[in-house]
């Protein structure tokens, strides 16, 4: 099942990188993808129009990531100034120094282990986020745990379950919800907070642990992963790492470090495409669509399109366009547009920084080859570490 799994995940995943170079074709279950980034960014800036749906992932709890409209701006609201504060610049110092301890204290350079540590400064910086201290290995194992379910649930997303696996899915769902509850319990200043949700909050149905597991899962998985992926570039790119080494040293400005973090985010998008489902019949490019349709958004096809990017699936540490800043806004949406866009993006930035400074200033790394693929489940994270050698400086 899992490789059944994983073979079609990252199958869709390639059929992204591939077929980028057209700006509108059929996707799955009826439905449409756009790699267009002027169609993208009409459809991600009419959020009534085209609305956003998480399908078979709410197996795993509703969320305000498959909510729309009041229900939507009420669970936002449960974390929207806990984020906009933990993107502050006065927080970076603190950042800085969850990844520089966290990788000061790995054990092991092994690129598995280094990856780990990455994810498990991003797990604390979240939950310090809400003034919560949790154990951080625990929580990481059930992650892993849940990062089956997760893949499971996109892939019967894409193709629909009989009886027998939808009711397989939903006992595995609920088992995994208990097991985040036991997780959550173990800390007095989580179970705090999600007291404090579960009481002020009125929507029908509200779960606080829900919410709060998929607000984890999306934090974490795509900040570990970008600096996962940028590192496994910077064992490409020997020149690159070296300058970086310098300006990290030099500690003045991080130009090129920012171009180098945009260039990863450019190339490998850790959240490839977005989902939109179609309010009621209108037309995209001239094809017509239902109310209920699907439309994927093919942030790997926007962010490598040709009419906006010179050697587009060219991977440029030092990329012009990033370079002069001279490039169009459309073509260039790691974090979303619009109303949906990502709810964490100025701790995410912190985090790249941050995370990537401390890794440089305390590791070497090489790559063999170029060759770089991907696993998916929440967002792309890079499936193998072979060839790739890590050293302490
Ligand atoms: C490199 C890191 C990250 C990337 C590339 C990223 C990317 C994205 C993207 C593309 C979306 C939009 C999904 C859509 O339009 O359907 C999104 C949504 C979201 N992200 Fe991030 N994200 C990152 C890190 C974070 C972090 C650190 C947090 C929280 C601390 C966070 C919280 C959220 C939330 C809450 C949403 C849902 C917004 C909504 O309610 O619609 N993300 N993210």
């Amino acid at each position: 099942m899992h490789t059944k799994v994983d073979k079609a995940l990252s199958g869709f995943i390639d059929q992204l990188f591939s077929q980028h170079r057209r700006s509108a074709f059929p996707g799955p279950r009826g439905g449409m993808i756009v790699s267009d980034p002027k169609t993208a960014d009409a459809i991600l800036r009419a959020p009534d129009q085209f609305q956003k749906t998480f399908k078979l992932l709410e197996l795993l709890g509703k969320s305000r990531f498959g909510t729309n409209g009041d229900e939507w701006q009420a669970r936002r609201e449960l974390t929207h100034r806990n984020y906009l504060k933990a993107g502050m610049a006065q927080n970076r110092e603190r950042v800085a120094e969850v990844y520089r301890r966290r990788l000061a204290d790995c054990e092991s350079t092994e690129p598995a282990a280094i990856s780990r540590a990455l994810l498990a400064a991003s797990t604390e910086i979240f939950h310090d986020a809400f003034g919560c201290t949790v154990a951080i290995e625990p929580m990481l194992d059930f992650f892993d745990h849940a990062r089956v379910m997760l893949k499971q649930l996109q892939y019967f997303s894409m193709m629909p379950p009989d009886p027998s696996e939808l009711e397989a899915l939903e006992r595995h769902a609920r088992s995994l919800l208990r097991q985040y509850v036991v997780e959550t319990e173990r800390s007095p200043t989580l179970s705090a907070v999600l007291e404090s949700w579960q009481s002020q909050t009125r929507i029908d149905d509200f779960n606080a642990a829900d919410e709060f597991m998929m607000n984890f899962f999306a934090a974490t998985e795509s900040s570990s992963s970008t600096l996962s992926t940028a590192i496994n570039r910077l064992g490409v790119h020997q020149a690159a790492q070296e300058r970086l080494a310098a300006e990290v040293t030099a500690g003045e400005n991080f130009a090129q470090l920012e171009c180098f973090i945009n260039e990863t985010l450019r190339c490998y998008p850790p959240i490839p495409f977005v989902v939109r489902q179609v309010a009621s019949e209108t037309e995209i490019e001239g094809l017509p669509l239902k109310a209920g349709n699907v439309i994927i958004i093919s942030i790997i096809g926007i962010h490598r399109h040709s009419g906006y990017w010179k050697d587009p699936e060219l991977f440029d540490p030092a990329r012009v366009e990033f370079v002069e800043d001279a490039y169009d806004r459309r073509a260039f949406i790691p974090f979303g547009k619009g109303l949906r866009t990502c709810g964490g993006t100025r701790l995410a930035r912190l985090e790249l920084a941050e995370g990537l400074k401390a890794f440089i200033r305390q590791f070497v790394v090489t790559h063999e080859s170029d060759e770089l693929s991907f696993e998916y489940s929440l967002a792309m994270r890079p499936k193998s570490w072979e060839g790739m050698r890590i050293a302490r400086r």
